[in-house]
């Protein structure tokens, strides 16, 4: 594991900010009624802020064609390091065609606000089946995220940005925690081993068990849900944060835990995001990172464990963040405990796992998920923000 001054070393070796400095802000301003303007969705707003905070530090912007190519095809950037999801700024013909290369672009996010700058150096086009196949190893539309890909622009943008200024997010402003400020607190802490629990959904017995069982090992785990846009059927990150917030209160010790927002945006492409999912929490300053089943999967498209077969295919060198892989957890009522294949006897009839899309039917009866799934009070809370979404 290479090591830098404040812990592990970014990806890389260099922790990007591509926050505009005063200076840098002024000018931008100065200039916002003239340049060019691209309206960013919520992923591309979600990338921007991702690779201005330096989380997906090395990139300085999003990918040109070179890159972008090696990454589609071999896992790869030009430079040789490690990278699994293409990271592109797509847009419509239309869009791209009066842009010229060499030229800033004025980005704003979907509410019109001057957000960021981008400084163009290439527009390119790209093969969205190829890119499908390879990255999301399926060309099926029903796939969440070959869906956003067959649904975007044909030509990508490329170059180094700048996020315009670093705001506060609007409904977690105390969670906000940027790699220099978590790698910071690690440090303050003492931490010298930290592990990354990547999740978008709200917090069940399974992976209460697998963080705890990883904390058995290192010195601190830092929570850290994705917040940025999801399928419309995932929960909301505002109920997924509060059911965070309970659990810390009464089942973790809190000067182990440390909780922190996510930006970025689902791709669920399996396997090759929990690659990205690892090299993200590497720039937060983790060591090792949590795969567990069907990381970042999505219906039947990847199979159970190929999200920690992946890892495989790299030299752990190059990833530098060490993968710590769990079992399908379940409750055990054999031995009354939650527990993995590797660790009980149990027959199928006596392990409780149930789906997320099971546990959202038994809330929208009115149900409460047990006690061997969900925690009483997290089941209490996801049942309560149900009958709030239903109007009840
Ligand atoms: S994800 O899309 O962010 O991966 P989720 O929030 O469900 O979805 O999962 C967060 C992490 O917990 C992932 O590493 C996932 O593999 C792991 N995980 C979820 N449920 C289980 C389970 N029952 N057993 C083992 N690991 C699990």
């Amino acid at each position: 594991m290479t090591t830098h001054t404040d812990g592990i070393a970014p990806h890389g070796g260099q922790l990007i900010n591509r926050v505009a400095t005063t200076a840098e802000r002024e000018e931008f301003l100065a200039q916002a009624e003239y340049l060019p303007r691209v309206r960013l969705d919520e992923r591309a707003t979600s990338d921007l802020i991702a690779i201005a905070i330096g989380g997906y530090s090395p990139l300085k912007g999003f990918m040109e064609q070179e890159d972008y190519e090696k990454v589609v095809d071999d896992m790869h950037m030009v430079n040789g390091l490690a990278w699994s999801i293409p990271v592109t700024l797509p847009v419509s013909e239309e869009v791209a065609e009066p842009l010229k290369e060499g030229n800033w672009v004025r980005l704003d996010d979907s509410d019109g606000k001057f957000i960021g700058v981008l400084e163009l150096t290439q527009k390119y086009r790209y093969n969205k089946a190829h890119e499908a196949i390879n990255v999301y190893r399926t060309d099926d539309i029903n796939h969440p995220g070959v869906r956003v890909l067959y649904e975007q622009g044909a030509i990508n943008l490329a170059g180094p940005v700048w996020l315009l200024q670093r705001d506060p997010h609007p409904l977690f402003p105390k969670y906000q925690i940027d790699p220099a400020e978590s790698r910071k607190l690690f440090k303050e802490k003492g931490w010298q081993t930290i592990v990354g629990f990547q999740t978008r959904n709200p917090i069940h017995r399974a992976h209460e068990y697998i963080q705890k069982c990883a904390l058995e090992v290192v010195d601190g785990l830092f929570l850290h849900p994705l917040v940025g846009a999801t399928k419309s059927d995932d929960i909301p990150a505002d109920v997924r944060m509060r059911c965070y917030e309970i659990m810390l209160e009464k089942y973790f010790p809190k000067e182990r835990v440390i909780l922190a927002i996510n930006p970025c945006s689902m791709r669920y492409a399996g396997p090759r995001e929990a690659i990205f999912h690892a090299i993200l929490r590497k720039n937060y300053g983790c060591t090792h990172f949590i795969v567990g089943r069907d990381h970042a999967g999505v219906g039947d498209y990847y199979g159970t464990y190929d999200g920690q077969k992946i890892f495989d295919e790299f030299d752990p060198q190059e990833l530098g963040i060490v993968p710590m892989k769990f079992e399908h957890a379940f409750y055990c009522t054999r031995t009354q405990q939650m527990a993995t294949s590797k660790t009980s006897p149990s027959t199928k009839e006596e392990r409780i796992h149930l789906s997320g899309t099971k546990v959202r039917e038994m809330l929208r009866r009115g149900e409460l998920p047990p006690p061997e799934f969900s925690r009483p009070e997290v089941a209490a809370e996801l049942a309560k923000a149900m009958m709030q979404a239903n109007g009840n």
